[in-house]
């Protein structure tokens, strides 16, 4: 019989709400997909853009980041710098081929354990559809994951680094907080970087 695939999804969560949400939700013993496995962070802030591509490199089939809602951030404006970052891990994926729905940032309060448990439990069906890494792709999982561990090597580089310093600076000076506009100013700021890293036969 064949069984279903359990898809191994790796959580970044912050303390503050999104892990307290978690502990609220199974002492309220509310019911949901047991694939995640928890690293606990002061604040999505701290979430280095190397850290997911490396979970998935290491075996994960996709990845989650849970923080506080825009404006709630316990350390002011943690979230929107995770929101830099994830912009990056967004835009490595694509030129990986990998499917986006593998990488996931979303937010719930600490209240809001009823509404952690729907995000997880959405997320954990959407990745188990894909099935394991490399499936959905198309690719050989091998090569894809020595490819993300390639992206991550590259994410930890200086001249990424900068580029993200500068696309977060540009996002506070011009209050440009929605998703894709960030995900432009990262385009625009690590071009140069990700051009020199592109693996060959994937896709700019
Ligand atoms: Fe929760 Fe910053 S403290 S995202």
């Amino acid at each position: 019989m064949k069984t279903e695939h359990q898809p191994r999804i790796l959580g970044f969560l912050c303390n503050w709400c999104c892990y307290t949400a978690a502990d609220s939700a199974g002492v309220g013993r509310y019911q949901y997909p047991p694939n995640l496995r928890v690293i606990r962070l002061m604040c999505t802030g701290r979430l280095d853009p190397s850290l997911p591509l490396e979970g998935l490199a290491a075996g994960a089939d996709a990845v989650f980041v849970g923080g506080c809602h825009p404006g709630e951030c316990h350390y002011q404006d943690g979230n929107f710098h995770a929101l830099v970052s994830a912009a990056l891990v967004h835009e490595v994926l694509a030129r990986l081929g990998v499917a986006r729905e593998r990488f996931l940032i979303d937010w719930a309060s600490a209240a809001e354990g009823p509404h952690f448990v729907q995000v997880i439990t959405e997320f954990t069906e959407r990745v188990r559809s894909l099935g394991r890494l490399g499936t959905a792709e198309g690719t050989d999982e091998e090569t894809l994951r020595h490819r993300l561990a390639e992206a991550a090597e590259m994410a930890r580089g200086r001249q990424v680094r900068i580029g993200l310093v500068h696309a977060a600076r540009e996002m506070i000076q011009q209050r440009e907080y929605s998703r894709d506009g960030i995900a432009a100013l990262v385009q625009a700021r690590c071009a140069k970087a990700l051009a020199a890293w592109q693996p060959e036969g994937t896709a700019p």
